[in-house]
């Protein structure tokens, strides 16, 4: 598999997108976040232009005044509102880039991004922008409706090879055996069981092949995980979790390679039209500014909460990335600054009690929710095997881990003590 982008790509990976530094500094990280404002709310379908020629050169991707020339076409292709956010999710992302390219001298942009009116649709987006009939795609275990989404691609021809991407070796087997791979997706974290994948060895992996490592980052956000620094090639994120932070909105973004996200990504997004609207980008834009401080304080009650319920007996197994017990403990310190925001923990007794703890938290009395979706103010709790990874066969579903008494958390700000009192309860009522 060759790829028209790829080899001058590589070369720019290699000399500004791949650091020993993993993490984006904490304090650079707010000042952007914060610092680049709110956009106005721009609500509007279409815009007129100056003139014939402005009109043509737009058509064209050229821009006068500087700013993205879709952004003030038809708001299918581009919107300033939209603008602005993927101004700021290019910087969160990939300001260590940007650095270095200018540092470099460099004329010619080196990321480009893209915001979807979902993370679904920035998956099937940049999925169509890359593959073809006869192409494999490797993947890792991925949210439901990712595995789904690749598993309908067998009728075009495409097909899909799930494989153990905690193990490289797994994933060397597989590229070895594909026929044409043509990309390797992976979550990590990865949903529900937050197994963590080795983004540097695969980055090493997808090069030999000249294919990209698309990483979804959306467990992990660019706060805790920046895989263009490890070496991945696009990076996605449902930037309906984290990012919004107040499950307000639903959105997605790709950040990728500059030729790759305007000459083939760009043509796929303006022909299917996954948009978001104006004013979601402006919810996005507006909790992002919050995002590093969330994050924190998200991670510490996980934290906090795991280590508690490993210690409970009617838990058979608490799966969280920062226990000593999750087995890519120490790939996870590397990898990530801290490790999220998602517990995830299996019953004693499988689906009955799981079913009474998940009844339990759906009162209003309690601190969370039982609903489907992640990284909110609000915490969240919910059963994959018969919601959000139901769409996997069974055998598959089982065979990840995903059992009858798993249960995925999601941990909000109501605070560990408010949390942990409801888990008790809950725990306690969902035996007797
Ligand atoms: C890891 C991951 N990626 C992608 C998605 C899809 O995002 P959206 O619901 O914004 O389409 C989800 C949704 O839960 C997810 O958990």
């Amino acid at each position: 598999m060759v790829y028209s982008w790829y080899q001058e790509w590589l070369d720019r990976k290699n000399r500004y997108a791949r650091t020993d530094q993993v993490f984006a500094d904490a304090d650079r990280f707010a000042e952007i976040a914060v610092g680049i404002g709110l956009p106005n709310i721009v609500q509007k379908s279409t815009f007129s232009f100056r003139n014939v020629k402005d009109g043509a050169d737009r058509f064209l991707g050229l821009s006068q005044s500087g700013e993205k020339p879709y952004a003030r076409i038809y708001t299918r292709l581009g919107n300033p509102t939209s603008e602005h956010l993927e101004k700021v999710l290019f910087k969160l992302d990939c300001q260590h880039i940007i650095d270095a390219a200018l540092a470099a001298d460099e004329k010619k942009p080196t990321i480009g991004t893209l915001v979807f009116a979902s993370g679904m649709a920035a998956i099937t987006c940049t999925t169509f922008a890359l593959v073809k009939s006869g192409d494999t795609i490797i993947s890792g275990g991925v949210y439901g409706c990712t595995d789904s989404f690749f598993r309908s691609l067998e009728k075009f021809g495409v097909s899909v090879k799930f494989v153990d991407t905690t193990n490289p070796e797994s994933v060397k087997n597989a590229l070895s055996e594909a026929k044409n791979p043509a990309m390797i997706f992976l979550e990590t974290p990865d949903n529900p069981t937050l197994y963590i994948s080795d983004i540097s060895a695969i980055s090493k992996l997808a090069e030999s092949y000249q294919i990209p490592l698309i990483v979804d980052n959306t467990f992990a956000t660019p706060y805790l995980q920046q895989p263009f620094r490890l070496g991945a090639d696009i990076v996605i994120q449902s930037m309906t979790k984290y990012v919004n932070g107040h499950s307000t909105s639903v959105a997605g973004v790709v950040n990728g390679p500059w030729k790759f996200v305007s000459e083939h990504l760009f043509p796929v997004f303006k022909d299917h039209g996954p948009t978001p609207s104006p004013f979601d980008s402006w919810l996005n834009t507006q909790g992002i500014q919050t995002l590093h401080v969330r994050m924190e304080r998200i991670c510490d009650t996980a934290l906090e909460l795991a280590k508690r319920l490993e210690k409970i007996d009617k838990v058979e197994r608490v799966w969280y990335p920062g226990l000593p017990s999750h087995p890519q403990y120490e790939l996870a310190k590397k990898q990530m600054r801290k490790s999220g925001g998602i517990i995830s923990f299996e019953l004693k007794g499988g689906f009955d009690p799981a079913s009474n703890l998940m009844n339990y938290f759906a009162s209003y009395t309690t601190p969370m929710e039982l609903a489907v979706s992640l990284g909110s103010a609000i915490s969240y709790i919910q059963h994959p095997a018969s919601m959000t990874h139901s769409g996997i066969p069974e055998k598959d579903r089982e065979e990840r881990g995903i059992k009858n008494g798993l249960v995925r958390l999601s941990t909000g700000l109501e605070g560990t003590e408010c949390l942990w009192a409801a888990i008790v309860e809950g725990l306690e009522k969902s035996y007797s």
